[in-house]
C-alpha cells in the first residue's frame, strides 16, 4: 500500500509500506477514505517528539470502511464505515471505564519508553512516535486499528466523509478544551491558537455557555473565521495580549483560558529567541509562551484549560502567578471516545457542520506537500481532506 512515512525533520514522503494485517483478535483492519494532517504531526514534522523511527508511518485523523475483524470484534462488520479515534484504548482498564480514554493503561506495547519519559504510560496513539506505541498511522491506504470495538464510530450513509472525519480528532478535542473549563453558563473564556483546535474550542465554548470568547492568534483567516463564530479577536502582531484582556474584563482577566497553541508558540523579542534557542539547543523542548500568557492573564481563582500538546520540558512557567492566583489547571489528550456520539448527534441534527474546516482538498500521493503548506500555514491553509 502507499503511506506517508517519516524519515527526518521535514522529511516525510509518501512511499509503498507494508499491508497492515491483524494481529490480534480485537483488531480490524480498515480502508482508509479519508485522512488529515493535525497540528500535533507538526511537531513530528519539526522533529520535536522523540522516539520516532525512519520508515514511521503517520496519521491519527482518519476514517475509512471495514474490511476484515479479528474473531473477538463485536460490534463491526465488513463493509461497515467507520471513524477511528486519535486515543488508542482498551475499553476495559480503571481509566477507560472512568471514560479517561486517553489515559489507557493497556494500549501502549512500548510502554517502558513511556514510562522514562512520563513516569507512566498513557494511551497509545496511531503514526505517533514509539513513546506512544509506534503503531502505524493512517495516512494511508489501510490501517490496522486494535481495540476495534472502542476504537471506532460506525458513521450513518447519509453522512459524508467531509462531516465527519474530524470526530476522529480536532472536533472532541475542542470541545474537551471548553468542557474542562467548567462552564456554567455566562463565562468570558479566553483561547489562544485559532488553528482547527482552537476553531472547535470557540465554538464548543459558546456550546457549552459562555458568554464572551476572545480569540488569540494572528493568522488573518483564522481570525476571520473566529469572528464568524462570534468571537472577538485580538492580533497578537498589532496588540498587547494581557493588557487588551484585562482592559476587555475590567481588570479581572478571562473566567477560563484555553491554550490550544501548544509546544510551538510564536513570539517575536527577548524571550522569543530564548525559547527558540533552548529548543534547538534540546534544553528545552516546549516553548510554552502561549501557556505562560495565559496563566498571567487568567482570573484569581480561574481555569486554565491546556490542550495544545506538550512533550516534555518547559521553562519560565510562572508558577507564583498559577499558584497565587489559585488557577484550576485541566489538561489532557482528548478523551474523543467520551465526547463522538454526542457530537455526532449534533452534526446529524444540523447544529454544526465541521467540513467548515476544511482549506484545501488533495490527494494522499501529495500528503508532504500538504505538510510544509500546513506547516508555513501558506495559501490559506487551514485544515487538509486527504483521500487515499
Ligand atoms: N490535547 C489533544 O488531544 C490535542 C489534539 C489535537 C491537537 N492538539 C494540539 O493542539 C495544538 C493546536 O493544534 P492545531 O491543529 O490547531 O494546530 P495549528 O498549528 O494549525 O494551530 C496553532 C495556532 O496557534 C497560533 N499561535 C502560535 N503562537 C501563538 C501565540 N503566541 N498566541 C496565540 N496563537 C498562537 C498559530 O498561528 C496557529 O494558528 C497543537 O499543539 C496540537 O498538537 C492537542
Ligand atoms: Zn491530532
Ligand atoms: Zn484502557
Amino acid at each position: 500500500m502507499k503511506a506517508l512515512r517519516w524519515y527526518d525533520s521535514r522529511d516525510v514522503r509518501v512511499e509503498d509500506a507494508p499491508d497492515p494485517r491483524l494481529q490480534d483478535p480485537k483488531d480490524a483492519i480498515v480502508r482508509i477514505t479519508a485522512t488529515t494532517i493535525c497540528g500535533s504531526d507538526l511537531h513530528l514534522y519539526d522533529g520535536f517528539v522523540a522516539t520516532l523511527e525512519k520508515g514511521d508511518i503517520l496519521g491519527h485523523e482518519f476514517m475509512g470502511e471495514v474490511m476484515e475483524v479479528g474473531a473477538a470484534v463485536k460490534t463491526l462488520k465488513p463493509g461497515d464505515r467507520v471513524v477511528a479515534s486519535f486515543p488508542i484504548s482498551c475499553g476495559e482498564c480503571v481509566y477507560c471505564l472512568k471514560g479517561q480514554f486517553s489515559l489507557c493503561h493497556n494500549s501502549n506495547p512500548e510502554k517502558e519508553l513511556q514510562d522514562k519519559f512520563l513516569g507512566n504510560h498513557t494511551a497509545a496513539i496511531y503514526g505517533y512516535s514509539h513513546m506512544f506505541g509506534g503503531i502505524p498511522g493512517g495516512q494511508a491506504e489501510f490501517v490496522r486499528i486494535p481495540y476495534a470495538d472502542v476504537g471506532t464510530l460506525k458513521i450513518p450513509s447519509h453522512l459524508p466523509d467531509e462531516k465527519v472525519l474530524f470526530l476522529s480528532d480536532i472536533f472532541p478535542t475542542g470541545y474537551q478544551a471548553a468542557l474542562n473549563c467548567d462552564l456554567k453558563g455566562g463565562e468570558t473564556v479566553a483561547i489562544w491558537g485559532c488553528g482547527p483546535v482552537g476553531q472547535f474550542a470557540i465554538r464548543s465554548a459558546f456550546l457549552l455557555g459562555a458568554e464572551r470568547v476572545f480569540a488569540i492568534d494572528h493568522v488573518p483567516e483564522r481570525l476571520e473565521k473566529a469572528r464568524a463564530a462570534g468571537a472577538k479577536t485580538l492580533n497578537f502582531d498589532e496588540l498587547k495580549v494581557h493588557d487588551t484582556l484585562m482592559e476587555l474584563t475590567r481588570g479581572h482577566g478571562p473566567d477560563a483560558c484555553i491554550d490550544a497553541v501548544g509546544m510551538e508558540a510564536h513570539e517575536g523579542g527577548f524571550i522569543g529567541m530564548y525559547d527558540k534557542v533552548k529548543q534547538l539547543m534540546r534544553v528545552e523542548t516546549d516553548r510554552p509562551f502561549a501557556l505562560r500568557q495565559a496563566i498571567m492573564a487568567c482570573r484569581k481563582g480561574g481555569v486554565l484549560s491546556i490542550i495544545g500538546a506538550y512533550g516534555g520540558f518547559g521553562d519560565k512557567i510562572p508558577l507564583g502567578a498559577m499558584f497565587n492566583k489559585a488557577l484550576n489547571i485541566h489538561e489532557c489528550q482528548a478523551h474523543v471516545q467520551a465526547h463522538w456520539r454526542k457530537l455526532l448527534d449534533l452534526i446529524e441534527a444540523g447544529a454544526i457542520d465541521p467540513s467548515f474546516i476544511i482549506s484545501h482538498r488533495m490527494p494522499l500521493a501529495e500528503a508532504a506537500e500538504g505538510y510544509r503548506m500546513f506547516l508555513e500555514k501558506r495559501d490559506g491553509c487551514m485544515k487538509i481532506f486527504l483521500k487515499p
